[in-house]
Protein backbone atom coordinates (compact mmCIF):
# COMPACT_ATOMS: atom_id res chain seq x y z
CA UNK A 1 0.00 0.00 0.00
CA UNK A 2 0.57 3.22 -0.68
CA UNK A 3 2.40 6.10 2.24
CA UNK A 4 -0.07 8.85 3.15
CA UNK A 5 1.12 12.04 2.24
CA UNK A 6 1.87 14.48 5.08
CA UNK A 7 0.30 17.95 3.80
CA UNK A 8 2.11 20.35 4.67
CA UNK A 9 0.75 23.29 3.51
CA UNK A 10 -2.28 22.26 5.35
CA UNK A 11 -0.91 21.83 8.84
CA UNK A 12 0.77 25.21 8.24
CA UNK A 13 -2.23 26.57 7.46
CA UNK A 14 -3.67 25.31 10.61
CA UNK A 15 -1.21 26.80 12.70
CA UNK A 16 -0.57 30.18 10.89
CA UNK A 17 -4.50 30.41 11.97
CA UNK A 18 -4.08 29.22 15.07
CA UNK A 19 -0.98 31.97 15.68
CA UNK A 20 -3.27 34.66 14.07
CA UNK A 21 -6.07 34.17 17.22
CA UNK A 22 -3.13 34.84 19.25
CA UNK A 23 -1.99 37.46 17.82
CA UNK A 24 -5.51 39.54 17.30
CA UNK A 25 -5.65 38.58 21.55
CA UNK A 26 -2.59 40.59 22.27
CA UNK A 27 -3.62 43.23 19.61
CA UNK A 28 -6.40 43.57 22.38
CA UNK A 29 -4.31 43.59 25.37
CA UNK A 30 -1.70 45.37 24.57
CA UNK A 31 -2.60 48.22 21.67
CA UNK A 32 -0.11 47.35 19.23
CA UNK A 33 0.56 44.22 17.11
CA UNK A 34 3.05 41.57 17.81
CA UNK A 35 6.41 43.12 15.75
CA UNK A 36 8.36 41.34 13.05
CA UNK A 37 11.90 42.58 12.16
CA UNK A 38 13.45 41.11 8.96
CA UNK A 39 16.84 41.48 7.78
CA UNK A 40 18.01 41.13 4.22
CA UNK A 41 21.26 42.81 3.15
CA UNK A 42 22.49 42.04 -0.48
CA UNK A 43 20.77 40.65 -3.24
CA UNK A 44 20.72 36.94 -2.89
CA UNK A 45 17.87 35.53 -5.24
CA UNK A 46 16.33 32.89 -2.68
CA UNK A 47 16.94 34.88 0.49
CA UNK A 48 14.53 37.41 -1.45
CA UNK A 49 12.12 34.80 -2.11
CA UNK A 50 12.40 33.57 1.83
CA UNK A 51 11.98 37.06 3.12
CA UNK A 52 8.74 38.05 0.82
CA UNK A 53 7.12 34.85 2.45
CA UNK A 54 8.19 35.66 5.48
CA UNK A 55 6.65 39.07 5.08
CA UNK A 56 3.65 37.85 3.95
CA UNK A 57 3.08 35.14 6.48
CA UNK A 58 3.42 37.69 9.17
CA UNK A 59 0.55 39.89 7.00
CA UNK A 60 -1.54 36.57 7.36
CA UNK A 61 -0.92 36.34 11.06
CA UNK A 62 -2.18 39.87 11.70
CA UNK A 63 1.97 40.58 12.81
CA UNK A 64 3.65 43.94 11.64
CA UNK A 65 6.72 43.48 9.82
CA UNK A 66 9.34 45.95 10.13
CA UNK A 67 11.92 44.77 6.76
CA UNK A 68 15.56 46.21 6.46
CA UNK A 69 16.51 45.73 2.97
CA UNK A 70 20.51 46.67 3.23
CA UNK A 71 22.87 46.80 0.16
CA UNK A 72 25.98 44.44 -0.18
CA UNK A 73 28.30 46.41 1.04
CA UNK A 74 26.64 47.54 4.69
CA UNK A 75 29.53 47.08 7.03
CA UNK A 76 29.24 45.17 10.18
CA UNK A 77 29.17 47.65 12.61
CA UNK A 78 26.29 48.94 10.94
CA UNK A 79 24.54 45.87 11.41
CA UNK A 80 25.44 45.51 14.70
CA UNK A 81 24.52 49.16 15.08
CA UNK A 82 20.88 48.00 13.81
CA UNK A 83 20.60 45.04 15.76
CA UNK A 84 21.40 47.33 18.78
CA UNK A 85 18.16 49.56 18.04
CA UNK A 86 15.97 46.61 17.21
CA UNK A 87 16.83 44.82 20.79
CA UNK A 88 15.83 48.04 22.26
CA UNK A 89 12.71 48.90 19.95
CA UNK A 90 9.65 48.00 21.86
CA UNK A 91 7.63 47.54 18.90
CA UNK A 92 9.87 44.36 17.88
CA UNK A 93 9.08 41.29 19.39
CA UNK A 94 11.38 39.13 17.35
CA UNK A 95 13.53 39.63 14.62
CA UNK A 96 16.10 37.62 12.00
CA UNK A 97 18.66 38.09 10.13
CA UNK A 98 18.45 36.86 6.91
CA UNK A 99 21.64 34.45 5.93
CA UNK A 100 23.72 33.50 4.07
CA UNK A 101 25.38 37.29 4.88
CA UNK A 102 28.02 38.22 2.41
CA UNK A 103 31.42 36.89 2.65
CA UNK A 104 32.94 39.78 3.97
CA UNK A 105 30.80 39.60 7.77
CA UNK A 106 31.00 37.18 10.41
CA UNK A 107 27.70 35.06 10.75
CA UNK A 108 27.85 34.15 14.17
CA UNK A 109 29.70 37.43 15.45
CA UNK A 110 27.10 39.44 13.87
CA UNK A 111 23.98 37.22 15.07
CA UNK A 112 25.19 37.13 18.61
CA UNK A 113 24.15 40.95 19.69
CA UNK A 114 20.69 39.88 18.87
CA UNK A 115 19.05 39.71 22.59
CA UNK A 116 18.11 35.98 23.45
CA UNK A 117 14.51 36.52 23.62
CA UNK A 118 14.07 38.67 20.46
CA UNK A 119 15.65 35.28 18.48
CA UNK A 120 12.96 34.34 15.75
CA UNK A 121 15.05 31.65 14.43
CA UNK A 122 16.61 30.04 17.98
CA UNK A 123 19.69 30.19 16.22
CA UNK A 124 21.46 32.05 19.18
CA UNK A 125 24.25 29.71 21.36
CA UNK A 126 21.79 30.42 24.37
CA UNK A 127 18.67 29.44 22.89
CA UNK A 128 20.64 26.23 21.29
CA UNK A 129 21.90 25.37 24.62
CA UNK A 130 18.31 25.25 26.43
CA UNK A 131 17.03 23.11 23.53
CA UNK A 132 20.26 20.94 24.89
CA UNK A 133 19.96 20.95 28.40
CA UNK A 134 15.58 20.91 27.91
CA UNK A 135 14.71 24.25 29.14
CA UNK A 136 12.08 26.14 27.84
CA UNK A 137 13.20 28.53 24.38
CA UNK A 138 12.76 29.84 20.74
CA UNK A 139 14.06 27.07 19.17
CA UNK A 140 14.77 26.36 15.47
CA UNK A 141 11.69 26.35 13.13
CA UNK A 142 12.66 24.07 10.76
CA UNK A 143 13.03 21.20 13.05
CA UNK A 144 9.85 22.24 15.54
CA UNK A 145 7.77 21.94 11.93
CA UNK A 146 9.16 18.63 11.64
CA UNK A 147 8.38 17.03 15.10
CA UNK A 148 4.95 19.37 14.30
CA UNK A 149 4.31 16.59 10.79
CA UNK A 150 5.36 13.73 12.69
CA UNK A 151 2.60 14.29 15.67
CA UNK A 152 0.45 14.89 12.76
CA UNK A 153 0.41 11.37 11.63
CA UNK A 154 -1.23 10.48 15.51
CA UNK A 155 1.91 7.98 15.85
CA UNK A 156 3.72 8.27 19.15
CA UNK A 157 7.41 9.47 18.71
CA UNK A 158 8.08 8.13 22.26
CA UNK A 159 10.02 4.07 22.22
CA UNK A 160 10.58 5.04 18.24
CA UNK A 161 13.55 4.55 16.80
CA UNK A 162 14.62 7.83 14.82
CA UNK A 163 16.87 8.32 12.36
CA UNK A 164 18.26 11.51 11.41
CA UNK A 165 20.84 12.19 8.22
CA UNK A 166 22.40 15.32 8.56
CA UNK A 167 24.35 17.19 11.27
CA UNK A 168 23.94 20.74 10.58
CA UNK A 169 23.31 23.10 13.62
CA UNK A 170 19.74 24.57 12.33
CA UNK A 171 17.98 21.45 11.06
CA UNK A 172 19.65 18.30 12.10
CA UNK A 173 21.47 18.79 15.54
CA UNK A 174 18.18 20.48 16.44
CA UNK A 175 15.83 18.12 15.19
CA UNK A 176 18.08 15.00 16.80
CA UNK A 177 17.87 16.97 20.11
CA UNK A 178 13.58 17.62 19.56
CA UNK A 179 13.23 13.68 19.08
CA UNK A 180 15.13 13.18 21.95
CA UNK A 181 12.98 15.42 23.93
CA UNK A 182 10.58 13.43 23.00
CA UNK A 183 11.60 10.17 23.81
CA UNK A 184 12.70 8.74 20.80
CA UNK A 185 16.00 7.22 20.54
CA UNK A 186 18.07 8.92 18.07
CA UNK A 187 20.93 8.19 15.56
CA UNK A 188 22.47 10.83 13.93
CA UNK A 189 24.22 9.84 10.42
CA UNK A 190 26.18 12.53 8.47
CA UNK A 191 28.89 12.42 5.17
CA UNK A 192 31.52 10.11 7.38
CA UNK A 193 28.48 7.76 8.76
CA UNK A 194 29.49 4.19 7.18
CA UNK A 195 26.69 1.70 6.12
CA UNK A 196 23.93 3.76 6.38
CA UNK A 197 21.49 1.92 5.03
CA UNK A 198 21.83 -1.09 7.67
CA UNK A 199 21.21 2.08 10.35
CA UNK A 200 18.33 3.78 8.19
CA UNK A 201 16.80 0.71 7.25
CA UNK A 202 15.74 0.14 11.26
CA UNK A 203 14.05 4.09 11.28
CA UNK A 204 11.06 3.94 12.62
CA UNK A 205 10.91 7.89 11.74
CA UNK A 206 13.61 9.00 9.19
CA UNK A 207 14.50 12.31 8.66
CA UNK A 208 16.77 13.29 5.27
CA UNK A 209 18.45 17.02 5.87
CA UNK A 210 21.51 16.92 3.65
CA UNK A 211 20.71 19.00 0.21
CA UNK A 212 21.24 15.45 -2.34
CA UNK A 213 18.82 14.54 -4.48
CA UNK A 214 17.59 10.62 -4.31
CA UNK A 215 19.91 9.97 -1.64
CA UNK A 216 17.21 8.34 0.38
CA UNK A 217 16.01 5.38 -1.50
CA UNK A 218 13.31 2.65 -1.16
CA UNK A 219 15.64 0.18 0.05
CA UNK A 220 16.84 2.01 2.70
CA UNK A 221 13.71 2.56 4.15
CA UNK A 222 11.75 0.25 6.90
CA UNK A 223 8.49 -0.92 5.70
CA UNK A 224 5.77 1.68 7.61
CA UNK A 225 8.25 4.47 8.17
CA UNK A 226 7.42 8.06 8.87
CA UNK A 227 9.95 9.66 6.39
CA UNK A 228 10.24 13.64 6.48
CA UNK A 229 12.11 15.04 3.50
CA UNK A 230 14.01 18.52 4.43
CA UNK A 231 15.88 18.56 1.12
CA UNK A 232 15.76 21.58 -0.86
CA UNK A 233 17.61 20.12 -4.24
CA UNK A 234 16.70 22.83 -7.40
CA UNK A 235 18.00 21.46 -10.97
CA UNK A 236 16.31 21.87 -14.60
CA UNK A 237 13.61 20.08 -13.60
CA UNK A 238 12.38 21.98 -10.32
CA UNK A 239 12.81 21.65 -7.01
CA UNK A 240 13.06 17.96 -5.05
CA UNK A 241 13.93 16.76 -1.59
CA UNK A 242 16.70 14.41 -0.54
CA UNK A 243 14.29 11.49 -1.17
CA UNK A 244 12.93 9.65 -4.12
CA UNK A 245 9.73 10.12 -3.26
CA UNK A 246 7.85 7.92 -6.20
CA UNK A 247 9.33 4.61 -5.14
CA UNK A 248 9.81 5.49 -1.31
CA UNK A 249 6.01 6.47 -0.82
CA UNK A 250 5.67 2.52 -2.08
CA UNK A 251 7.10 1.18 1.47
CA UNK A 252 6.61 4.29 3.52
CA UNK A 253 3.88 4.45 6.37
CA UNK A 254 4.04 8.09 5.88
CA UNK A 255 6.05 10.69 3.79
CA UNK A 256 6.52 14.12 3.12
CA UNK A 257 6.87 15.96 -0.54
CA UNK A 258 8.80 18.37 -1.44
CA UNK A 259 7.34 21.00 -2.11
CA UNK A 260 4.29 20.48 -0.22
CA UNK A 261 5.93 19.03 3.29
CA UNK A 262 8.31 20.99 5.40
CA UNK A 263 8.93 23.86 3.64
CA UNK A 264 5.48 25.71 4.39
CA UNK A 265 5.88 24.67 8.39
CA UNK A 266 9.37 26.32 8.73
CA UNK A 267 7.82 29.84 7.86
CA UNK A 268 4.26 28.58 10.36
CA UNK A 269 7.07 27.77 12.93
CA UNK A 270 8.49 30.93 12.49
CA UNK A 271 5.22 32.99 13.34
CA UNK A 272 4.48 30.62 16.52
CA UNK A 273 8.17 31.33 17.66
CA UNK A 274 6.84 35.82 17.15
CA UNK A 275 3.98 34.94 19.12
CA UNK A 276 5.79 32.95 22.32
CA UNK A 277 8.75 35.84 22.18
CA UNK A 278 5.85 38.39 22.02
CA UNK A 279 3.95 36.76 24.96
CA UNK A 280 7.52 36.43 26.91
CA UNK A 281 7.85 40.28 26.90
CA UNK A 282 4.86 40.91 27.89
N1 LIG B 1 18.56 31.14 5.35
C1 LIG B 1 18.07 29.92 5.01
N2 LIG B 1 17.20 29.48 5.94
C2 LIG B 1 17.13 30.43 6.90
C3 LIG B 1 16.39 30.56 8.09
O1 LIG B 1 15.62 29.69 8.51
N3 LIG B 1 16.57 31.71 8.79
C4 LIG B 1 17.44 32.69 8.38
N4 LIG B 1 17.57 33.78 9.15
N5 LIG B 1 18.14 32.60 7.27
C5 LIG B 1 17.98 31.48 6.53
Amino acid sequence: MSAEIINGKMIAAQIKASVRQEAEAFYQRKGRKMGLAVVLVGEDGPSQIYVKNKIAACEQCFIESFAYRLPESTTEDFLIDLIKKMNADERIDAMLIQLPLPAHMRQNHVLSFISPEKDADGFLAVNAGNLMLGNPSLNACTPCGIIELIQSTGRKISGTSAVVVGRSNIVGKPTALLLLENDATVTMCHSKTKHLKEITLHADILVSAVGKKNLITADMVKKGAIVIDVGMNRDERGLSGDVDFENVKEVAGYITPVPGGVGPMTVAMLMRNISKAAQLRE
